[in-house]
């Protein structure tokens, strides 16, 4: 392979380019490349001083995470970094791009550092399960106070030049866009000046206040919710502060040995390369992306004011209409609402904010305005009956090439797309609540949806800034149908025993934000009542219906937004346990004949998992889910999984798919009809192969 780094000399300047595309990773050779440049330069005696700067849009954008879980090969960036600091002849990193984990580690070790006004900087190994373990735990103290060090490395946040600037993390910002340049002229005023070397780790930590680390440390425990590494980024800290440098150096390398060999960072890792993999689908190689620039929205209540919110801020015209004026006004007030809020945190300037309320946005009580629209995007009740009535309207107003598309969480897009005259334009897009805020979107592809309108759904999410999932039509798609399952198996705990309250903390305890019956307080339990009242009339007798959910709805207790559901919602925001909810359990245990047992939180986790997985491997083998990786991701970022746990496919992987089949078998035995094991989990198991193997 060839060398992806190369030096010129400028005048006295020795200047060394890393060309690794797309992100300059430093790979082994990168490594290898790097520090022989470094010490060439250092002992050229036509050289007085050294820059180091990326070739292309980019900094170094960290350590090359697909090296990571093979053996390691030296140069080892710790050393590397140790050797750049310590040469004679003084170094500056001109940045530009991203300069991400032991690319600013690099920069750290380096002894100047000039930015372009556009570089960003961060240490976001936290979100791979790791620590910066190339001296940045131990460097970064030395350069900003000790909060700011602690934040951005335990939350993995990056921060702008400005804000390096004041920090003292760079030494000076550059006029203009040329990286190179910016470099060459620093470092020539550099030697003007005289200036020598200044390494960082010769300097002191940051000063700390009495207590100021205990109190960073209990906030970061709470945040953290089952993620190590935010914690051991806080020993690494501490041992910056009283450590003398070269042993708080080793103390990270024995804390990053630990979470380099921890499950959670390779699940993480799996969560970052599947979020990268799950956008590429097979219609994107033959389908090309229409023009979407004017949107229409049908519907303006939860759903819909939330996805108009969504498209303004990518940028997008919208129209959304209502049933009527009051309707229309209260959306157009939801939406206004939402975009405040986009204001204060950012996310939005003034100027684009005022477009968008004096044009860009409005609402409508006539289809009719959708004539020119490029998409529409129904969000109106999940009924097949009034979905079908929105589409065959909307087929004979909108233009030949307008792609129609449905929000619906449940039904049939086909029997959707058989209402109009173009069911190849016809595609659901699956936006979860609050639509501007979350993140995930599953993709619906019916079985005459064309490439193009595929492949314009992708677009449109990457122009939202939204991870987009293909799945394939059933009910519930992937993520609904899922959680459909699982929620079956912990109202089937609870019938043998525990209390939605033992769910709710077993599955906190296990790196959820919320479990099962706190979200559905807060969903609003009368939307899962809807649906199964739709699904009464085809529900297998068989199956063993629990029916504490429909008997609290009875009540008119729909969950937070009626102030009782499972829990007791107060005024002040309390939230309580409720008897009632427990007597109206025992009640129904009492005539269906169960005696309750004790049920541990490890069993209802193992239900959990084993009825999410199963489900799971199903919604795979029937080809619902393009790959394992794609259920792994809707889990994750819709469902509130735990990505320290890579998702429920990468999970099944990591304790072993015969175990959860074994799990899958006892609790068969309480109910045959429910528990029946996926043929793809069957197969993998007799194989001996994983989940993994299939993400290809
Ligand atoms: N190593 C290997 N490949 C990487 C990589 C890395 N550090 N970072 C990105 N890539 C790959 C991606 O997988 C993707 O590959 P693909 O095209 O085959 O799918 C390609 O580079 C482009 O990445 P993105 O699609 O993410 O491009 P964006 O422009 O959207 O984002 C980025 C660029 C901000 C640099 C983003 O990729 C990113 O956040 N990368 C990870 C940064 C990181 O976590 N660095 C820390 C690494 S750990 C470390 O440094 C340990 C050290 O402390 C010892
Ligand atoms: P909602 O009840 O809050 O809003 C529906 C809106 O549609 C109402 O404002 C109603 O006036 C309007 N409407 C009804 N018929 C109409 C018509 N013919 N023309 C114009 N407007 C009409 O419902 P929500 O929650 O926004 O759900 C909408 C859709 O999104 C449903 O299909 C639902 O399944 C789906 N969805 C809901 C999620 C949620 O968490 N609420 C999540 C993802 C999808």
């Amino acid at each position: 392979m060839s060398n992806p780094v190369s030096t010129t000399l400028e005048g006295r300047v020795a200047v060394i380019e890393i060309n690794n595309p797309p992100v300059n990773a430093a790979s082994h050779a990168v490594r290898e490349g790097l520090i022989n440049a470094v010490l060439d330069a250092d002992a050229n005696e036509d050289a007085d001083i050294i820059v180091v700067y990326g070739g292309g849009s980019t900094f170094i954008a960290g350590a090359d995470i697909k090296e990571f879980g093979k053996p390691p090969q030296a140069p080892h960036l710790p050393n590397l970094i140790d050797e750049m600091e310590a040469i004679s002849t003084p170094t500056v990193v001109a940045l530009h791009g991203t300069a991400l984990g032991g690319g600013l580690e690099v920069a750290l070790g380096s002894h100047y550092r000039i930015a372009l006004p556009t570089a960003k900087f961060g240490l976001p190994e936290v979100n791979l399960g790791l620590l910066p373990g190339a001296g940045g735990t131990q460097r970064l103290p030395r350069v900003v106070p000790i909060a700011k060090a602690a934040q951005m490395m335990t939350t993995g946040a990056m921060i702008g030049a400005q804000e390096a600037l004041e920090l003292g993390l760079v030494d000076e910002i550059a006029e203009g866009s040329d990286v190179r340049a910016a470099g060459i002229a620093y470092a020539n005023k550099l030697l003007s000046e005289g200036a020598g070397v200044r390494p960082t780790s010769a300097r002191a930590p940051s000063p700390v206040a009495e207590g100021e680390l205990d109190a960073i440390r209990a906030k970061v425990s709470k945040a953290a919710r089952g993620l190590i590494a935010p914690l051991k980024i806080m020993d690494a800290i501490e041992a910056a502060i009283t450590l003398p440098f070269a042993e708080g150096v080793m103390r990270e390398r024995a804390l990053f040995m630990e979470l380099m060999a921890d499950d959670q960072r390779s699940a993480m890792i799996h969560a970052f390369f599947s979020e990268r993999q799950v956008g590429k689908v097979p219609e994107l190689k033959s389908g090309t992306p229409r023009d979407i620039s004017v949107m229409g929205v049908v519907g303006g209540g939860t759903m819909g004011a939330g996805i108009a919110t969504s498209a303004l801020l990518a940028g997008l015209e919208v129209t959304l209409a209502e049933r009527d004026t009051d309707a229309a006004d209260k959306a157009f007030a939801t939406v206004v609402g939402h975009l405040d809020g986009a204001l204060k945190r950012g996310k939005l300037n003034q100027k684009k904010y005022e477009a968008i309320v004096g044009g860009k946005f409005r609402t409508t009580t006539d289809y009719a305005d959708f004539a020119d629209v490029d998409l529409v995007i129904e969000a109106v009740f999940e009924s097949m009956d009034v979905k079908k009535d929105v589409f065959g309207q909307l087929d004979k107003i909108c233009k030949p090439g307008a792609i129609l598309a449905s929000n619906t969480s449940y039904l049939d897009i086909d029997e959707i797309a058989a209402m109009t005259n173009r069911p190849e334009d016809v595609i659901g897009l699956h936006f979860f609540s609050p639509a501007h805020m979350m993140r995930l979107l599953e993709i619906v592809v019916g079985d005459k949806t064309s490439d193009d309108v595929v492949a314009s759904g992708f677009a449109l999410a990457k122009k939202m800034r939204k991870i987009a999932v293909r799945s394939g039509v059933c009910d519930g798609f992937i993520g609904n149908r899922i959680l459909n399952t699982y929620a079956k198996a912990l109202n089937g705990a609870v019938l043998a025993g525990a209390s939605p309250y033992d769910v709710d903390r077993a599955m906190e305890n296990f790196g959820l934000a919320m479990g099962l019956f706190r979200v559905a307080d807060l969903a609003g339990l009368d939307i899962g009542w809807a649906n199964r009242k739709r699904m009464a009339a085809t529900r297998d007798p068989r199956e063993q219906y629990s029916e504490f959910h429909d008997k609290l709805c009875e009540l008119g207790r729909f969950g937070r937004k009626t102030g009782r559901g499972f829990y007791i919602y107060g005024a002040d925001r309390s939230e309580t346990k409720d008897q009632e909810v427990l007597d109206m359990i025992a009640a129904e245990r009492d005539a269906k004949g169960i005696a309750p047992r004790e049920i541990s939180d490890q069993e209802i986790i193992d239900r959990y998992m084993a009825a999410m997985v199963n489900e799971s491997a199903k919604v795979v083998g029937e080809g619902i889910a393009l790959r394992p990786l794609d259920v792994d991701i809707t889990l994750m970022n819709g469902y509130g999984f735990p990505r320290w746990r890579g998702g429920p496919l990468h999970y099944a992987d990591t304790v072993g798919i015969q175990k959860i089949l074994n799990d899958i078998k006892t609790f068969q035995k309480e109910d045959d009809f429910f528990w029946q094991p996926a043929p793809l989990l069957e197969k993998l198991a007799a194989e001996g192969k994983t989940f993994s193997d299939l993400n290809g």
